[in-house]
């Protein structure tokens, strides 16, 4: 069922127009606003008010694992804590940021398939927060859907609707039953509204998990498997996250200025939290487990290196997708990585000679954001040991059957079909967001083929609760790198993607939506129900 509240559809259309007002712009800037970079990037630049650090200068941060208080015969169980932190990323100033347990990332939680993971989080932010598990094959109401709030220990907050009473308040546990085959997937802020912004200032985190198949594998491990947040960041003068929020206090008004309704893009390049950092790495084999946790930005990424001969040198080799291994490794000279998706790839070092420098570029960035971090080749085969392998296959991942196929939709992401005050919203199938319309229903268990299209801009495509298969794509990026089990496709400007998509195991209304954050917390959303 929907937790829904009956006068929230009226209270809804009030907010989404209230931002519009209060910027004070005209409709053409809000049209203009519409246009992509240069590269392709939805979004507008928000240049930073304080002086960058350099780029490779700060070593590579890993996220803190995060240990159960307690475990018993099939549950772990974790403690997190919401609440302000401060973080070293600029060389003369503090940033706050809101994190979970205060640091951003937050800490990676590691789950064993075929148990249950119980995760306490309170709340001592100043403003409501939901937990989203994203690639997550849980529970609907484990599922941090937006309205389902964890309201501040210090009281509720009545939202800018006059809603959003319900839910808990101070702590609550979100129920895990974790049942899905190893895979990289990441839990970040959904509240209503407000995704944006409280994911931007650090609500984000790794969640893992293994599983024997994967382990027998002898993949890259211990110290040599690296979690790799990517995210794009601007600071104001006085050092804090940079972002243009209608009401920066997240209490009042949601959204972003006119001007940045269709993506905040920031100068800064940020790895796990640090400004372009370094890794020193062995003469080896590495996993790297990249995740594009921007709001806006994506992503074309590739190991720039001494050696020409991309065959020797350092390149990535696909081995996951967002939800578990691909069948085989396949070797990518590039990853298109749009917001929310994860590529797992083993990259060797071996061809490298001591002190070979590695970079990671990206080729969709201008000036500072074309760089992302940089590997330093660090001792040389004789002295490394590597016991690591990349078998040539890798997992048996059961593949959907358009021949199974029993029901088809269409779901167009494009700005216009619904307005407020004159001024086009970004919308899915013509419609903003209402929490009460439930745009499919879906048959547990049963394979559907979805089109999804962008008639306008990028859309990074996401749906909770299950996964997809993707048939294919066109556009710009067709074609690239879409194996496996995902819970998130990249939609170009004017692209379209064709999915095989199954719900398992868990009845109940969830969201899709797109993963631009602008634009989700502009309308860009709807329910489903798995039936
Ligand atoms: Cu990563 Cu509904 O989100
Ligand atoms: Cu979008």
């Amino acid at each position: 069922m929907l937790r829904r509240s009956p006068t929230r559809r009226d209270l809804f259309r009030l907010a989404v127009a209230a931002p519009i007002v209060l910027a004070g712009c005209g409709g053409r800037a809000v049209e203009n606003s519409a246009n992509t970079s240069a590269q392709g990037s939805a979004g507008r630049l928000l240049p930073s008010q304080a002086p960058l650090p350099q780029p490779f200068l700060r070593a590579l941060p890993l996220p803190p694992v995060l240990k159960p208080v307690r475990s018993d015969a099939g549950t772990d169980y974790y403690e997190i804590t919401q609440k302000r932190g401060t973080a070293r990323i600029l060389d003369d100033l503090d940033t706050e940021v809101w994190g979970y347990d205060g640091v951003f990332p937050g800490p990676t939680i590691v789950s064993r398939s075929g148990r249950r993971t119980v995760v306490q989080h309170t709340n001592e932010l100043p403003v409501p927060v939901v937990v989203h598990l994203h690639g997550g094959r849980v529970a609907a109401d484990q599922d941090g859907y937006p309205t389902d709030y964890l309201h501040p220990v210090s009281g509720r907050v009545a939202d800018s609707h006059g809603q959003g009473l319900n839910g808990a308040q101070g702590s609550r546990d979100y129920v895990y039953e974790i049942d899905q085959p190893a895979a990289t997937l990441w839990y970040h802020d959904h509240r209503m509204d407000f995704t944006g912004p409280q994911v931007y200032r650090g609500l984000a985190g790794f969640h893992l998990v293994t599983d024997e198949e994967e382990e027998a594998l002898g993949l890259p491990s211990g110290e040599r498997d690296v979690p790799l947040m990517i995210v794009d960041r601007s600071f104001a003068a006085d050092g804090s996250f940079r972002y243009p929020s209608v009401d920066p206090s997240l209490l009042g008004t949601p959204g972003v200025t006119a001007e940045y309704m269709s993506g905040v893009l920031g100068d800064c390049v940020l790895v796990n939290g640090a400004p372009w950092p370094v890794l020193e790495v062995a003469p080896a084999r590495y996993r790297f487990r990249i995740l594009n946790a921007s709001n806006a930005r994506r992503f074309r990424l590739r190991l720039d290196s001494e050696l020409d001969d991309l065959d020797r040198g350092a390149r990535f080799v696909q081995i996951g997708s967002d939800q578990g291994l691909l069948a085989a490794p396949v070797p990518l000279d590039r990853l298109d990585v749009a917001q929310g998706e994860r590529f797992d790839v083993v990259v060797d070092f071996s061809a490298h000679a001591d002190g070979d420098l590695v970079t990671m570029v990206n080729e969709r960035g201008e000036g500072a954001t074309a760089q992302v971090m940089r590997f330093v080749v660090t001792g040389t085969t004789e002295d490394v040991r590597d016991g690591s392998r990349l078998p040539d296959r890798l997992a048996d991942p059961e593949v959907l059957s358009e021949a199974d196929v029993v029901a088809t939709r269409e779901f167009t992401f494009r700005r216009g079909g619904a307005e407020a005050h004159g001024m086009s919203l970004w919308t899915v199938n013509g419609e903003a967001f209402d929490p009460e319309r439930v745009l499919a229903q879906v048959r547990m268990g049963t394979v559907e083929r979805w089109t999804v299209v962008s008639q306008n801009n990028e859309h990074p495509f996401h749906v909770h609760l299950g996964a997809f298969q993707v048939l294919g794509t066109t556009g710009a990026t067709a074609g690239r790198a879409d194996g496996g089990w995902k819970d998130t496709v990249n939609l170009d400007n004017g692209g379209r993607a064709e999915l095989l998509v199954r719900f398992d195991g868990h009845r109940g209304a969830a969201v899709l939506h797109c993963h631009n954050l602008e634009h989700e917390d502009m309308m860009m959303m709807a329910n489903f129900e798995v039936v």
